[in-house]
C-alpha cells in the first residue's frame, strides 16, 4: 500500500445535508464514507451537531459499525455529546466551539476561555482512550492552553487563510507556519482544516508538521462534476504536491 506523508480526513457531513434537504435516505453519507475509503481516505470525519442539521445519531451508529478506517467524532463540550462519544468509543473527538445560529464552524475553540469546563471533559475522553483534538486558530495562547489541558492534538482553522486574498493570505499562512512550529516544539501533534480546497491545500500540505487534513465541503460539491474518488484523487495529488516542497 502506498505510504501518505499527510492523512487525509474526509468529512461527509455535507453529503447528510443533501440528504436531509428531502428528509429521505439519500444520498447515504456512509456509503460516501465508505467510497472515500475505497478512494485512500484515511479516516472519516463526522459532525454530529446540537441541531442534527446534517449528521445524525443513526449515521454515527452506522460509521461505527461499518468503517474499516478510524472515524474523528466532530463534536460541541457538551454532556449530551460527551454521553455519545463515551458510549461510542471514536477513535478520535475533535471538540469544535458550536452556535445553533452559524451555518458552520466559525473561529477555533476557546480554549483558554473554555481552560476549566475543558479540563475534566477531555480527561473523561482520554481515560475512555479516545484521542482528543481541539480545534483553535493559530494563536499561541490556545496551543499552549491545548497542551496544558492534555490534548492529544490540536486542529489549525484554516478558514481565515482560505477566505483571505494576497498579502492577508500570506500573512495567516505565516501564522499558521509559526502555530505548527510551535505544536512541534510542544511535541503536540498538529492538524489542519476548515475551507481547504485544490487552490489553498498545497501550500497548507508545504508546512511539514502537519500530519493530517480534515477536507470535506469542497470534496462533496466538487464530487457533483468530477465524482467523489475522482475529486479526492486530485486533492491528494495537490497535498502531495505540497509536501514534495518540503523535501
Ligand atoms: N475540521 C473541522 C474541525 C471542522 O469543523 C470542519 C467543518 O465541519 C472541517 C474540518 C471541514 O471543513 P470543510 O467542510 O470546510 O472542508
Amino acid at each position: 500500500m502506498t505510504e501518505h506523508k499527510i492523512r487525509l480526513g474526509v468529512n461527509i457531513d455535507h453529503v447528510a445535508t443533501i440528504r436531509n434537504a428531502r428528509g429521505g435516505v439519500h444520498p447515504d453519507p456512509v456509503k460516501a464514507a465508505l467510497l472515500a475509503v475505497q478512494a485512500g481516505a484515511d479516516g472519516i470525519t463526522a459532525h454530529l451537531r446540537e441541531d442534527r442539521r446534517h449528521i445524525s445519531d443513526r449515521d454515527i451508529d452506522r460509521l461505527m459499525a461499518e468503517l474499516t478506517v478510524p472515524l474523528n467524532l466532530e463534536m460541541a463540550a457538551t454532556e449530551e455529546m460527551l454521553g455519545i462519544a463515551l458510549n461510542h468509543k471514536p477513535a478520535s473527538a475533535c471538540i469544535v466551539p458550536e452556535k445553533r445560529e452559524e451555518l458552520t464552524t466559525e473561529g477555533g475553540l476557546d480554549v483558554v476561555g473554555a481552560y476549566d469546563h475543558l479540563v475534566p471533559f477531555v480527561q473523561r475522553l482520554r481515560d475512555a482512550k479516545i484521542s482528543v483534538s481541539l480545534f483553535i486558530d493559530p494563536d499561541e495562547d490556545q496551543i499552549r492552553a491545548s497542551k496544558k489541558i492534555g490534548a492529544d492534538k490540536v486542529e489549525l482553522h484554516t478558514g481565515t487563510y482560505v477566505d483571505r486574498m494576497g498579502t492577508e493570505r500570506g500573512a495567516e499562512l505565516d501564522r499558521l507556519r509559526r502555530g505548527a512550529a510551535l505544536c512541534e516544539s510542544l511535541n503536540m501533534e498538529v492538524h489542519a482544516g476548515h475551507g481547504l480546497n485544490y487552490d489553498t491545500v498545497a501550500d497548507i500540505a508545504a508546512v511539514p508538521q502537519f500530519t493530517e487534513f480534515n477536507i470535506g465541503h469542497f470534496l462533496v460539491g466538487e464530487a457533483i462534476f468530477i465524482g467523489l474518488k475522482e475529486s479526492l484523487y486530485q486533492m491528494r495529488r495537490y497535498m502531495d504536491e505540497g509536501r514534495a516542497r518540503c523535501a
